[in-house]
């Protein structure tokens, strides 16, 4: 396996969410460590859309969420659970929309250039495994259809694979 996904970048979201997401899904492949199958999300997602200038996972343990996969700049390794956008997606286990991060009092802002970000959060029942995290450097780039999209990803990456028995240290 080693060819690029086909993605029409001049689509709408939806319709580019709508070729992104099953090639994603053909990529899965629960006989290989979560780690690999997040890596190659965190990729397919950054290239997929112009506007995101920053996408990966941070995935919990104890009260920390730790980074982990991702593509874009460097980033801040380490982010309490219910600490910034992340860490409040993570303890609320809901999707957060930010439309301009100056706004959202905690942000924390690994990249000056950040304007606006959605944080989707990835658990079964009680158990939080942690979250996904797009960035981008325009304000207000992430609205309901991003997050319909990406949870329904979230909900097949948490479906595939065996984030129970996942350890990140
Ligand atoms: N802005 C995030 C931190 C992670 S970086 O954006 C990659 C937050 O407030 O949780």
């Amino acid at each position: 396996m080693a060819e690029n996904l086909t993605i029409n970048k001049s689509h709408s979201t939806a319709e580019i969410y709508e070729q992104l997401l099953p090639q994603l899904e053909a990529l899965i492949d629960p006989d290989i460590p979560v780690i690999s199958n997040l890596s190659n999300i965190a990729a397919g997602l950054f290239n997929a859309f112009d506007k995101i200038s920053w996408c990966g996972f941070y995935m919990k343990s104890g009260e920390v969420l730790y980074l982990g996969p991702f593509c874009g700049n460097v980033a801040c390794t380490t982010i309490k659970i219910g600490k910034g956008v992340c860490g409040t997606s993570a303890a609320s286990r809901e999707t957060i929309i930010v439309e301009d991060v100056d706004k959202f009092p905690g942000h924390i802002a690994c990249d000056a250039g950040s304007k606006s970000e959605i944080v989707v959060p990835l658990f079964s029942g009680s158990e939080l495994f942690g979250v996904l995290d797009l960035d981008s450097y325009e304000y207000s780039s992430f609205n309901e259809t991003d997050k319909i999209f990406l949870e329904k990803l979230v909900s097949v990456l948490i479906n595939k694979l065996d984030f129970v028995q996942f350890k990140l240290l």
